[in-house]
């Protein structure tokens, strides 16, 4: 037992230190994990406002483009969210969206789940999906429930 432990937790630091290099997100489903080689949808860094739900500097990604101004069945959106602590500028929040089929029209078919962390190589856990995010989000149904238009 013990070796085993001694083992898994040099393959953690391994790990760790290869999630600094490839900068994956511990916590964050793999399939919103590629968002930085997607479309980025933002043309500045969003900065926060007084009105904004969520804290932090912004960019926003789409693994798909729109289409008649719709995204297409099958996008992932990811706004990643940064803060400074301790003098380090890292990933702290990462809100989702993914659109599915049939999956819920009164909500534009969009999946919402937000995951925030208070350090540079924590685990990030979600804080809250789909009914807390409806209410702001339907503002921009007029652009398929997503505000970032450029
Ligand atoms: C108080 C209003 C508010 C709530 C609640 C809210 N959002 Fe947002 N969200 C915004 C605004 C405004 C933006 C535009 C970018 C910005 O200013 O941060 C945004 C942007 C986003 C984006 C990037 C795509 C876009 O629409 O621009 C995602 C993804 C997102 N929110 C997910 C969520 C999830 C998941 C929840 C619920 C857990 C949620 N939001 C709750 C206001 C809100």
């Amino acid at each position: 037992m013990i070796r085993r432990a001694a083992v898994v937790g040099c393959c953690a630091a391994f790990l760790g230190a290869g999630i600094a290099v490839a900068a994956s997100l511990p916590g964050i489903p793999k399939a919103f994990q590629p968002y930085k080689s997607w479309h980025k949808v933002n043309a500045k860094l969003i900065r926060p406002t007084s009105t904004t739900a969520h804290p932090g500097t912004k960019n926003v990604y789409a693994s798909k483009k729109k289409v008649a101004g719709r995204y297409p069945v099958g996008t992932l959106i990811v706004k990643e969210g940064f803060t400074t602590a301790g003098g380090k500028r890292f990933v702290s929040l990462i809100a989702t969206m993914r659109k599915q089929r049939g999956l819920d029209p009164a909500h534009g078919n969009w999946k919402f789940i937000e995951w925030t962390r208070s350090s540079p190589n924590a685990r990030f856990t979600e804080i809250a999906r789909d009914a807390t995010c409806w209410g702001c989000h339907a503002q921009a149904k007029r652009t398929d429930w997503v505000y970032t238009t450029r």
